[in-house]
């Protein structure tokens, strides 16, 4: 491959240069493809809406009747876990709603392996964000009241370690059957004994004797609750969601094809896309099975494949670009996850989860109302893995209720910076000047300090606004819009001459 530069004139990594040719009329051509952008540019949705506060508490109220009686230790008294004068966004009271085994942390202590106050932060915010999505897709009636079909509605947490998301899901739905699938028996182990008090033995594993044995155990103290030790693949019975909070690499898509194939619907936030690389393994595969063989081959989805370029005739995406893209989405820096530095990594992760969420359509192409969507964690510092990809297959089952999905804006602007990074103008026609949005993470940071330092000071005051001075510059303006639209704030400019003009953000909600 031959070195190219970007916009701003600055020499393309290797990565870099395989998202260019995605998007340019042929290959090494820095002309962009308006099909491939329109095509590939990945399209995230908001998150399915949050359940009204009063049916929240219905079901913490009917949970707590069920869990109250069973010897269940009563949730952690020292409520959210708070980080950076942010409390986590769990929607549930910790100190009254669930019984400890159903947070990340409990009364004073570490439980699982979630040891530090920023972890218990994060996970608790990813798995508020996952259990969100589930209450969504559960129709009403299974939320509300026992249903009478055949068999329990069943929910699937694959991959799920031990139980941070199948134990308050199982505790906060009573009605319905969690099982929590993983080939760590150990994991599930630590789940039961924290569910049901058993004394799990400290001696090592041998888990490659245990695999071959795959089983299911029903918790004694949450009779809904089961566990089952196996890989995704080798679990066999129906269910009807399927949720998984970052499976490692292909497991992720195993948990995707599990959903299609018994026609449940979705819910799964990947991770280490770095291991989709044709030559790495899945370590927790590879140490519990001995086996390090891909199932799964990339990109998955025929559409995303074809779509690189559009010089007449379709140049393909292979597995080797792909592999490159995956290795570079492995994105970690957490403290840039919404600065321009690192843009491209992120769009790099953004097309592997756009490949996956067009393979899902593929898939369900011809069931009228299935509907697959890609979002994103709320707040995105939850993880840097924040995307999740969500799918139903019926009207009932719809998340947004009669409701369309609703774009999200704050993606396309994050996605817009890599595209001006490697194509300036052409990525946005009607654009003047290259490289406007390429901040750099001291003004990035300055800019949110203020606005965040702003909010907290006129919290209540819905009729406050934060005038910036004029005299900053275009750019810096621009940094105050997309700053102000990613928190959600309204914003608007006011100037017509360029000494005049400046922005205003306000503390009303967009
Ligand atoms: C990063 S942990 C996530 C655990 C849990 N979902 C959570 O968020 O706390 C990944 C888990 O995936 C499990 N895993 C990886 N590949 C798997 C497979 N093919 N089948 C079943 N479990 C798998 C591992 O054993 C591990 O427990």
């Amino acid at each position: 491959m031959s070195p190219r530069t970007g916009a701003n004139g600055v020499q393309l990594k290797k990565f870099e240069c395989v998202l260019c040719d995605m998007f340019s009329t042929s290959p090494s051509s820095d002309v962009i493809c308006r099909r491939a952008l329109d095509e590939l540019t990945p399209r995230f949705h908001r998150l399915p809406p949050e359940l009204c506060p009063r049916e929240k508490q219905s079901l913490v109220d009917r949970a707590r009747e069920r869990w109250e009686g069973r010897g269940l230790e009563p949730g952690r008294p020292d409520g959210p876990v708070v980080v950076d004068g942010r409390p986590s966004p769990w929607p549930f009271d910790p100190a009254t709603s669930l019984p400890q085994c159903g947070c990340v942390r409990g009364g004073g202590g570490a439980v699982g392996n979630v040891r530090s106050a920023e972890r218990a932060w994060r996970k608790e915010a990813q798995l508020a964000n996952l259990i969100r999505c589930v209450l969504a897709l559960v129709p009403e009636g299974v939320r509300g009241v026992s249903s009478d079909s055949p068999r329990a509605f069943r929910i699937v947490d694959f991959a799920g370690g031990t139980g941070h998301l199948a134990v308050p899901l199982a505790l906060l739905l009573p009605d319905c059957e969690v099982v929590c699938v993983d080939l760590k028996k150990r994991s599930l182990d630590l789940m039961h004994s924290r569910v049901d008090g058993m004394v799990v033995s400290e001696s090592v594993v041998d888990h490659k004797v245990h695999c071959q044995s795959s089983t299911l155990r029903k918790s004694k103290r949450i009779p809904n609750l089961h566990s089952y030790h196996g890989t995704i693949q080798s679990y066999e019975s129906d269910f009807d969601i399927g949720v998984s909070l970052h499976a490692c690499g292909e497991a992720s898509d195993w948990v995707l094809r599990k959903c299609l194939e018994r026609r449940a619907s979705w819910v799964v936030c990947s991770c280490c896309c770095g291991k989709l690389r044709r030559d790495a393994s899945n370590p927790y595969v590879f140490q519990s099975t001995g086996a390090n063989e891909k199932q799964v081959t990339y990109p998955q989805s025929k559409t995303f494949a074809s779509l690189g370029g559009c010089d007449n005739k379709v140049h393909t995406i292979t597995a080797e670009d792909f592999d490159e893209v995956a290795k570079v989405s492995d994105y970690s820096q957490l403290g840039d996850i919404r600065l321009p530095k690192n843009a491209c990594r992120r769009a790099a992760k953004s097309l592997v989860e756009w490949d996956r969420l067009l393979f899902t359509k593929e898939a369900t192409q011809q069931l009228e109302d299935a509907t697959a969507i890609l979002a994103k964690m709320d707040p995105w510092e939850a993880s840097c893995k924040n995307d999740i990809l969500i799918g139903w297959l019926s009207l009932d089952t719809n998340p947004f209720g009669n409701a369309k999905p609703v774009s999200d804006p704050s993606c396309d602007n994050d996605f817009q910076i890599a595209l001006d990074h490697l194509f300036g103008d052409q990525s946005s026609p009607g654009k003047t000047g290259r490289d406007q949005n390429d901040w750099t993470a001291k003004e990035a940071h300055e800019i949110e300090s203020q606005i965040d330092e702003w909010v907290r000071g006129n919290r209540e005051d819905y009729d406050a606004i934060l005038r910036f001075p004029t005299r900053m510059g275009s750019r810096l303006r621009k940094l105050i819009h997309y700053t102000a639209e990613i928190k959600g704030l309204r914003h608007w400019g006011e100037g017509k001459k360029e000494s005049d003009k400046t922005v205003l953000v306000s503390n009303r909600r967009i």
